[in-house]
C-alpha cells in the first residue's frame, strides 16, 4: 500500500459501512477447492477507500432508485403523519398481508423490517448465537456476514466463478454440520451479476435440507419481468429458505426504511421469541410501501429506466477501453486501472460521487444508476479525470 494510501483511511468492507456499499472480498477467478481442503475464515482482501467529504451534484454512490418514491407513495405518507400518534402494528398487518397475497405465502410467512438490513442482522444474530459457520461467496454483500461474524461464526468465503456468478457445487461442498446459514444475494452486490435461477433452486432444495439458506433478492427487480425467478415458493413448499426484499431500491424509498422477508413460520417464531416484530417500523413509511406496492407504473418507470442508463454507461465505458462487469442491478463495478485516491478525490472535486475498492491489489470503480443526465455527467468526468 502507497504512502498516499496510508495517508487516507480504509475501510475494511468485513467491518464498516452504509447501504450499498457494504461489500467485500477477494475478486479471485479461480475455481473455489473442495471444503475439506480449505482454510476458512481468511481476511478478506477488500478495502474501500473513505469517500471524500466534498459536496457533490451527482450521487452515484449508494444504489439509490434517483426516480421516486413514487407519487402515489409521497400522498400516502403525508396523510398517514396525522395519525402517527397511533402505533403502527394495523399497518404492518396491512402490508404483511399485501405481500403474502404477492409471494404466495400466509402472512405468518412475512417478516418485515426498517429496510432490509435490520432483517439480515436479526437472522444473523439470531442464528450464530452459538457460533457455527456462514457459507457465502466472495466478493458478497456483508451486511450479514459482518453480524454472523460479532457472535464468533466462522464466515466460510467462497469464491465466485469466473463468470461473476455463485459457485454453488463449491458451496455446497463448505456446508458442514455446524453450518447455520448459506447467505447468498442475487443478483450480486458488489459484482451486478447473476446466478442462474434453475441452478439456484435445485441447490436450494437441496442445501435447505441441511441448513437455513437465506437469499437477498434486493435487486430482483431489475431484471427483466420473465427473468425474475424468486426463491420465495421453495418456502411456500416448506423448505427452509429465507427471501429478503427491500423497498430501498426499485420502490425507490432507501431513507424511509421498509424491507421483509418471507420465511417458514417457525423460522420467524424463532426470531421473535428473541427481538420484536414491527417496532422498528414506522407508519407514514409503511403506507408508502402499501401504496407503492400499487404503483406498477412507477416500478415499471424505475426498472426500465435504470436498464437504459446501464446499457448507456456499459457502453460508454467499453468505448472508452474499460470492461465493466455485465450488470442486472442499479448499480455497476468496473476494473478502474488508476489509483483509487486520486481517482476519488478527482471525481469528487468535479462534483460526482462514486465508490473505489482495491480489490485483491486492482483498483476498481463502482457507479450506481443515476438519470440519464446524471450518467452523461459521470462519464464526462470520468474522462476528464481519466485524462
Ligand atoms: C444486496 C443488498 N442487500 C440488502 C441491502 C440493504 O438495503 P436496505 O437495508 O436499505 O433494505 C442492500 C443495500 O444496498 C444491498 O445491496
Amino acid at each position: 500500500m502507497s504512502n498516499q494510501f496510508n495517508r487516507r483511511q480504509w475501510i475494511r468492507q468485513a467491518g464498516i459501512g452504509t447501504a450499498g456499499l457494504f461489500v467485500a472480498p477477494t475478486l479471485v477467478h479461480a475455481k473455489a477447492e473442495k471444503a475439506k481442503s480449505k482454510v476458512w475464515n481468511l481476511r478478506s482482501s477488500v478495502f474501500e477507500l473513505a469517500t471524500p467529504k466534498a459536496p457533490i451534484r451527482t450521487r452515484l454512490l449508494a444504489n439509490e432508485n434517483p426516480y421516486g418514491p413514487s407519487d402515489k407513495a409521497k400522498v400516502a405518507m403525508m396523510e398517514a403523519i396525522s395519525s402517527g400518534n397511533r402505533y403502527q402494528h394495523e399497518d404492518a398487518g396491512r402490508l404483511k398481508a399485501l405481500l403474502a397475497e404477492k409471494e404466495g405465502v400466509t402472512s405468518e410467512h412475512i417478516m418485515l423490517g426498517p429496510g432490509s438490513t435490520d432483517l439480515l442482522e436479526k437472522v444473523a444474530l439470531t442464528q450464530c448465537l452459538g457460533g457455527g459457520n456462514v457459507v457465502s461467496a466472495d466478493p458478497a454483500y456483508m451486511a450479514l456476514i459482518k453480524t454472523a461474524k460479532a457472535f464468533s461464526a466462522e464466515w466460510r468465503n467462497v469464491p465466485l466463478t469466473k463468470d461473476w456468478a455463485h459457485d454453488l457445487d463449491a458451496m455446497y461442498q463448505a456446508i458442514d454440520d455446524d453450518t447455520v446459514l448459506v447467505y447468498i444475494c442475487n443478483p450480486n452486490n458488489p459484482t451486478g451479476s447473476i446466478t442462474d435461477a434453475a441452478k439456484l433452486k435445485a441447490f436450494c432444495r437441496k442445501a435447505a435440507k441441511k441448513t437455513m439458506v437465506f437469499v437477498d433478492e434486493a435487486y430482483l427487480e431489475f431484471l427483466d419481468p420473465s427473468d425474475q425467478i424468486s426463491m420465495a415458493d421453495l418456502i411456500a413448499e416448506g423448505h427452509n429458505v429465507v427471501v429478503c426484499r427491500t423497498f430501498s431500491k426499485i420502490h425507490a424509498m432507501a431513507g424511509l426504511r421498509v424491507g421483509y422477508m418471507v420465511a417458514l413460520p417457525e423460522t420467524i417464531e424463532g426470531i421473535t421469541a428473541k427481538v420484536r416484530d414491527n417496532m422498528g417500523l414506522n407508519k407514514s413509511a409503511l403506507r408508502g410501501a402499501i401504496a407503492s406496492l400499487e404503483d406498477t407504473s412507477f416500478l415499471e418507470n424505475s426498472r426500465v429506466w435504470t436498464k437504459e442508463t446501464r446499457a448507456f454507461t456499459f457502453d460508454s465505458l467499453q468505448a472508452l477501453g474499460y470492461k465493466p462487469i455485465p450488470s442486472y442491478t442499479s448499480f455497476m463495478l468496473f476494473p478502474l486501472g488508476m489509483d483509487p485516491e486520486i481517482y476519488l478525490d478527482q471525481m469528487f472535486d468535479a462534483g460526482v460521487g462514486v465508490r473505489a475498492f482495491q480489490i485483491n491489489n486492482e483498483p476498481w470503480c463502482r457507479v450506481s444508476m443515476g438519470t440519464m443526465e446524471e450518467m452523461e455527467d459521470f462519464i464526462r468526468t470520468f474522462k476528464k479525470v481519466v485524462g
